[in-house]
Parts: structure tokens; sequence; C-alpha cells
């Protein structure tokens, strides 16, 4: 059985639908916390076919969609709830998606960050160990290269300048994932994904901040004067990219079975033709607020995906056009924009 984490977030719901769709058995978890509108959570399970009223009489559901789909509610941190999961459950594989995600958050919230993504993370670790599961993969992020000036950025490059406490606990988990394997042979993946978008995209993003804002006449703001790029990745190819590294065997290469890829598009979008972008699929020209930087933020991420398509065959391919149409049409009928 393979356990997702974050399963009601915005990519735990789009790698389990498309894993229970091929008929995976799957248990996914998640805190349903409120960092942002937990309505949005709710929506992504019932699309999945999992029933609120159940998950919060019984604390679990069956998917009325995918009756190989469990969904479970637990939080990381919860120590007891995380050992019962595995000792419930025959869990073979992990994928842990589960996180306290955001940069400007982490200035004002640190300990969310501590105890979803450090604490959280080692009861996972503990409980592949102990429970001898097949493969951790894991989902880092391209924030790990931080204040890093080398572009595309590589696995192979230094992360050592973090440039907020989400990165920096993002890096820890990758150190703690290599410990794990080399001191027990825990196979273990990182996956460091370049700034995802997509339907069901999260609320604190650029992409959702910026359609709020544009759908209701207000002014969007544009950090370091729209001198910044972004290496958007469309969810599917994120998901594509994750399937893969779950389903298909681990490469094989002697030494301790850890690793870490970058899932990016690999061709980095300035901000304002980013905006240029959404301002044409919404049919809205946007007012701009120029601002400064933003305090944790960085200038650019450009992914260097050639590892990933060595070992796994794949490489994300959706353009920014194509993909900004989908969210567009979602978020216009999910917030039920009429015109
Ligand atoms: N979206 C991106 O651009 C992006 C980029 C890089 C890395 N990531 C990473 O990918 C993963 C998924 O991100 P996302 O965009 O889907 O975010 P998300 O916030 O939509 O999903 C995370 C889910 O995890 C749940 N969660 C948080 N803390 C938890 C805890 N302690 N216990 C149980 N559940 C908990 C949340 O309720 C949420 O539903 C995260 O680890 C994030 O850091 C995302």
């Amino acid at each position: 059985m393979l356990l997702i984490t974050g399963a009601a977030g915005f990519i735990g719901h789009a790698l389990t639908n498309v894993l229970a769709t091929l008929g995976e058995e799957i248990i996914g978890i998640d805190n349903l916390n409120d960092y942002y509108d937990p309505a949005l959570k709710w929506a992504r399970l019932a699309d999945a076919g999992v029933d609120r009223a159940t998950v919060e009489l019984h604390g679990e559901a069956v998917s009325r969609r995918f009756p190989r789909y469990r969904f479970r509610k637990v939080g990381l941190e919860d120590r007891a709830g995380i050992n019962q999961l595995f000792t419930d459950f025959k869990i073979t594989k992990v994928c842990n998606l589960a996180a306290q995600a955001g940069v400007r958050y982490s200035l004002t919230n640190p300990l969310a960050y501590v105890d979803s993504n450090v604490t959280g993370f080692v009861n996972i670790l503990e409980n592949c160990r102990q429970h001898q599961v097949e493969h951790l993969v894991y989902a880092s992020s391209s924030s790990v290269y931080g204040l890093n000036d080398k572009v595309p950025f590589a696995e192979s490059d230094p992360v050592e300048q973090p440039a907020s406490l989400y990165a920096a606990t993002k890096r820890s988990n990758e150190l703690l994932a290599h410990t794990y394997s080399h001191l027990y042979g825990l196979p273990t993946t990182g996956l460091r994904f370049f700034t995802v978008y997509g339907p069901w995209g999260r609320p604190d993003m650029a992409y959702s901040l910026f359609s709020d804002a544009m759908l209701n006449g207000r002014s969007i703001k544009v950090f370091n004067h729209g001198e910044m790029s972004r290496d958007f990745t469309y969810v599917a190819d994120i998901v594509e990219g994750v399937k893969r590294v779950l389903l298909q065997p681990l490469p094989l290469r002697p030494g301790v079975p850890n690793r870490v890829y970058n899932i990016g598009n690999g061709s980095p979008v300035s901000l304002l033709t980013f905006i240029e972008t959404m301002e044409e699929h919404l049919g809205i020209r946007a007012e701009k607020e120029y601002l400064g930087m933003q305090p944790g933020d960085v200038e650019k991420t450009f992914a260097d995906t050639s590892a990933l398509e060595q070992d796994y065959g794949y490489r994300a391919a959706t353009d920014l056009s194509t993909g900004i149409k989908v969210f567009v049409d979602w978020y216009r009928e999910y917030y039920r924009y009429t015109s």
C-alpha cells in the first residue's frame, strides 16, 4: 500500500487522483490545517470521492470514487497517530508531500515549519525504518538553491545558502533522508519542485493572488519591480515525474540509496511575461503596484532537469500559456466568476 501525505493539498490531490485512477492501493493523510482556506482542501478531497461528514465522524473514509483509496485525518507531528497508521496498514512506499509550505509565512510562523517539516518528517522517517518501507519519496523544493547565482540549478550545485526558514527545513529533509539511507539502507528520493501551478492551485501563490485581484478590480503587487523569473511548472508535469519515481524501479547505482532530483520546466519565465500571460487568459489588464524585494524571496529559479530525464526518461513539457489557460478556467469555475 502506498502512503501519500498531504493528500488534501494541491499536489497531493492531483497525484492521488492519477495513482488511484491507475488502481493503486492508497492511504492518504492530511491534517487539513487552516494555513489557507480548508474549504479548498475539503473540496479537493470531495473531488477524489472522500466524504467530509464521514471523515469528521470517524476520522477516516474510503473514497466513493476510488474503492482502493482511503483517507485518514492525521498530522505528521502526531507521533502516536503516525505510528498507528503504519501499524494499521502494510505501507510499502511513501510519498511525503505534507509540509508547511510558503516562504513568506515562515517569517512570521517559524515553529509551524519545525513541527511539520522537521518533527513530522522525522516521524515519517522513523516509521519507514521500523516498517522496512521500500522507498520514501518526499517533496523538497527549488528554494534549497537559495541565493545561488549559477543557472540552471543542478543537483550537484552547493546548497548552503537558504534564504528562508522554509528553504532551510526543506534542505534539512534532504540531510535527514540521507542519514536514514546511510544508516539503515532506507531508499529515499527527494524531489525539488519548481514553482508549481495549475487547477486546484494554492490560494497563497502569486497566480491565485493575481487572479483574485484582477477579477476583483484590485491592483496586483509586483515584487522586486518585476525583476524576477521563475521556472513555472505545470502540476500534471510534476505529478508525472513523481509517479515515475514512485512506480518505476530505483535506478541501480552503487553506494547509499539516497537521491535528489529537480522537477521543473527547465525554461524560466520573467514575472512580467507571466503576468501578461495571465492578462491574456483572464481578458483583463492588471493594474500593477511595483514594490521592492520581499525578505526571504529569491530573484530567479531555473531547473536543470537532465538527471530526472536520464534516470526516468521524463521531462516536463507543458508550456506556460497552455497551463495558465487551464488554471484560469478552473479558477473562474471554482470561485464562480461568471464573466
Ligand atoms: N506548490 C509549489 O510550488 C511547491 C514548490 C516546491 C515544493 N513544494 C512542496 O510540495 C509539497 C506539496 O505542496 P503543495 O503546493 O501541494 O502545498 P499544500 O499546502 O497545498 O499541500 C500540503 C498539504 O499538507 C497538509 N499538511 C501540512 N502540514 C501537515 C502536517 N503537519 N500533517 C499533515 N498534513 C499536513 C496541508 O493541510 C496541505 O493540504 C510541500 O511539501 C511543498 O513544500 C511545493
